[in-house]
């Protein structure tokens, strides 16, 4: 079965990440690159990071010191957050850290275009619960600059001037369905991931999840044809997603008890922990006998996306488990602490950042 397409505005099971490496016209990340990267993150050092596109780029400026920006966007309709929003905050992190000049938007235009939600009521829900919820997850109030859309003239200009730029095949053939709303959305996007390299050319990451890559297409496709502005091609990271509790490959909302949210009851996430699949054996004989299946287990996969830092514990585990040598409920009870901690850890920051918004940099146009 081979992806053609990816629906960002739909949900998608994506069951082959090579596939979408050859589809969406990403280059793997693997070892060679990773290698060019100082101190690179969990995610980057166990592969959850799985495809990008140009981060050479990204690499060398960090290596000689030169100017380069991240930017990534917040979509203010539920509001909750998922565990892909807490890797975007951990990437956008990375790539500050390494001196790069971080840029978050609010997507309250492509919420009005596609989810009919007022800009009033996206201003509200980013003020009151994504902006600082970002800020929980460890972005750094004072060293990030947020934008909403609405209020970004430059972006939605650049939206008018792109829309001569992409044919409706075009669009057809990179997003299937369309309407007018989320072409609009589309030729925004497009805007703001240029946004950062309008005053002056320079290496730009966005760190997102797969649904998005379609959108850094079309933004490449006008960069490639618009020579006005002399930009930059866009660089981007991709990471997996968390795969649902009972084994599919992607949590998806409509299933709350295989789901994860942001923020979520410290208890009642506890206790989904146990009954999460994981690669075990039928039974405690055969699993001493013949050892557990880390690779195809949730709980491991929670582990190693968000739970273990330490890579030394990560891999023990793995041995064990391969050698029968820990049991599942060893390792439920494990996943069940570090998420309650991990959820109280996010309310109790999640507080903080709600009383120090007034430090927080909301760029006025
Ligand atoms: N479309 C993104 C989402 O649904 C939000 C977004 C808007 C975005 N502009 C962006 C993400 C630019 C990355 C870069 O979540
Ligand atoms: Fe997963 Fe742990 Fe069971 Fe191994 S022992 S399958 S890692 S839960």
């Amino acid at each position: 079965m081979a992806i053609e397409r990816i629906d960002p505005w739909g949900s998608v099971l994506i069951e082959d990440y090579q596939k979408i490496i050859e589809s969406y016209g990403m280059e793997p990340f693997n070892e060679k690159i990773l290698k060019k990267f100082p101190k690179p993150n969990r995610l980057m050092r166990r592969f959850v990071v799985f495809g990008h596109q140009d981060l050479d780029r990204i690499a060398d400026a960090i290596k000689n010191k030169k100017e380069f920006a991240i930017l990534t966007g917040i979509m203010p309709s539920s509001e909750k957050l998922h565990l892909g929003n807490k890797m975007v905050v951990e990437m956008v992190k990375y790539f500050q850290e390494q001196g790069g000049e971080a840029n978050v938007l609010v997507a309250d235009l492509e919420a009005l275009a596609t989810r009919d939600i007022s800009l009033e009521e996206a201003e509200k829900r980013a003020m009151n619960f994504h902006i600082p919820a970002y800020i929980a997850l460890g972005l750094d109030p004072k060293k990030t600059n947020f934008y909403f859309q609405s209020k970004n003239k430059i972006v939605r200009d650049l939206a008018y001037e792109f829309s001569t730029k992409l044919t409706l095949n075009e669009f057809r053939a990179i997003y299937g369905d369309l309407n007018a709303g989320k072409i609009i959305s589309v030729l925004t996007q497009i805007g703001d991931i240029l946004y950062p390299q309008v005053k002056k050319s320079k290496p730009v990451v966005v760190p997102v999840g797969p649904d998005q890559s379609p959108h850094l297409r079309a933004c490449r496709d006008v960069v490639r044809r618009y020579k006005k502005y002399n930009f930059i091609l866009p660089s981007a990271t991709y990471h997996k997603y968390t795969p649902s509790l009972d084994g599919s490959m992607k949590m998806s909302k409509s299933q709350p008890n295989s789901y994860i949210s942001i923020p979520e009851d410290p208890e009642e996430v506890a206790k989904k922990m146990l009954i999460t699949k994981t690669g075990g054996q039928k039974t405690i004989e055969e699993q001493k006998k013949l050892g557990g299946k880390p690779e195809e287990c949730v709980i491991f996969e929670l582990f190693k996306q968000h739970l273990i830092e330490d890579d030394d514990e990560l891999n023990e585990i793995y041995e064990k488990c391969k050698q029968g040598k820990i049991m599942c409920g060893e390792c439920k009870k494990k996943a069940a602490e570090l998420m309650k901690k991990f959820m109280e850890d996010f309310n109790k920051k999640f507080k903080k950042a709600k009383e120090e918004m007034n430090k927080v940099n909301i760029m006025k146009f």
